[in-house]
């Protein structure tokens, strides 16, 4: 099921109710929120009384992607704060399944994360328990950065793996998507996209969503 999710680090921050508004009429069930510390990644952007605010502002779900050092430390603020799905860099985490079992502990979805730079074997053990996986596409902490057509490779490896197991997760990407490469990222077998500048930095976002939407399934109906 193709879903693409608005992320608000490309949004106007003082007015978020109102950017949520300006996305709201495409048919998206979820938005993405980018938590940066500053160490993990070197940039800092929001936290968890954003999520809150965001929570009271809006029905859609809440998908926190947590940038971040010692993610453990902050799981049960973020999950209290309204997220529906966290996601950890298995970068970020010296006990990864424990951490994917914290999140799910808290009634969430989890899901890992892996930085374009480190293989997806790195996941093999966890797979069975994920809810979904993120691949990024650019090299994580600013939006609007070019994508990195390699990890198409990565979609195309991961997609294989999950059809040998059995397994469902959708895969996530983010970085760099737009309606341009939608298309290819569909082929390869990505499930959810995440797209921050394209769509907040579209005179109409709403739009642009739906143009991607259009590219997503004309991808789907070509077949593979
Ligand atoms: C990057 C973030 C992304 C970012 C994507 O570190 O994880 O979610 O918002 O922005 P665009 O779509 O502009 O590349
Ligand atoms: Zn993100």
């Amino acid at each position: 099921m193709i879903e693409i999710l608005p992320s608000i680090l490309a949004a106007d921050f003082a007015n978020l109710e109102a950017e949520v508004a300006r996305v709201r009429s495409s048919g998206i069930t979820m938005l993405h929120c980018d938590v940066m510390d500053g160490h993990f990644v070197p940039n800092i952007s929001i936290g968890v009384p954003v999520v809150a605010s965001l929570r009271k502002v809006t029905d859609l779900k809440l998908d926190v992607h947590l940038m971040i050092e010692e993610p453990d430390r902050y799981i049960e603020a973020f999950a209290e704060a309204g997220a529906d799905s966290i996601s950890v860099h298995q970068e970020a985490c010296r006990h990864l399944d424990r951490t994917v079992r914290l999140i799910q502990g808290t009634g969430k979805l989890a899901g890992v994360v892996l930085n374009p730079a480190t293989p997806i074997s790195t996941l093999e053990e966890v797979l069975p328990i994920v809810d979904y996986v993120l691949l990024m596409s650019v090299n994580p902490g600013f939006g609007g950065q070019n994508f990195i057509g390699r990890v198409l490779d990565k979609v195309r490896a991961l997609d294989q793996k999950r059809r040998s197991l059995g397994l469902g997760f959708p895969i996530q990407i983010d970085g760099g998507i737009s309606a341009r490469n939608i298309g290819e990222c569909v082929r390869a077998g990505v499930d959810w996209f995440v797209a921050g500048s394209s769509v907040f930095g579209a005179k109409n976002p709403a739009a642009a969503i739906e143009e991607m939407q259009t590219e997503a399934r004309e991808a789907t109906a070509v077949g593979i």
